[in-house]
């Protein structure tokens, strides 16, 4: 496989997407909720179980401003990894491009038609089409240039029945197909 190697200063220079993509919600200290698709995910630690979000927390050119859900999460030390399936794509197509920062009287959820549920320990709902939802309370995080890595551990998790019977199952179709 012939290569090419680029350097961070070269024009053209980027990084891969990691993956999957999850819908995080929070409430400021209002109570307003907010969701965020985020990329930039994932499970760091085994016990207890603790899960990593980066949340762009400091302007840098055009992509990169404070996100209003890592405004909430700072307010309430709280957050929900709503883990979607295939078919909401529209939804985190929304909740990727809508942001309270400079559109605070938007409703996410209308928008996204999406439905908030209840969450069982934190104040932040749940989005009742997502078919596990984490809820977490912040344990630590780390100040990167542009984002917070904001590391959450889990107080609850709602999962779908169907997984849990084992009649449905996640999967990642997301992996990179190299054609
Ligand atoms: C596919 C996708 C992945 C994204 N991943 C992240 C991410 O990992 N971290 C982040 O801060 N923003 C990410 N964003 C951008 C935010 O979702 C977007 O700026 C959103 O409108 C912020 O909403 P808020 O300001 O109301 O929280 C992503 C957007 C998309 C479409």
């Amino acid at each position: 496989m012939e290569k090419r190697v680029s350097f961070p200063r070269d024009e053209g220079f980027n990084v891969f997407y990691p993956g999957s993509v999850v819908l995080v919600t929070a409430v400021d200290a209002a109570g307003k909720a907010d969701i965020c698709t985020v990329g930039a995910w994932a499970l760091v630690n085994g016990v207890p179980r603790m899960f990593g979000i980066a949340m762009c927390a400091r302007e840098s050119g055009n992509y990169f401003w404070k996100r209003y859900t890592t405004t909430c999460i700072e307010q309430t030390g709280e957050f929900v990894i709503n883990i979607p399936h295939a078919g909401l794509r529209k939804a985190w197509d929304v909740c990727g491009s809508v942001t309270l920062t400079t559109q605070p009287d938007a409703d996410k959820f209308a928008l996204a038609r999406l439905t908030p549920a209840p969450a069982a320990v934190v104040k932040a709902p749940l989005i009742a089409e997502c078919p596990v939802n984490i809820e977490c309370r912040v344990h630590s995080k780390l100040e990167l240039p542009t984002h917070d890595w904001i590391v959450g551990e889990p107080a609850a998790c709602h999962t779908a029945v169907e997984l849990i019977e084992g009649t449905a199952r996640l999967r990642w179709d997301n992996a990179p197909v190299l054609e």
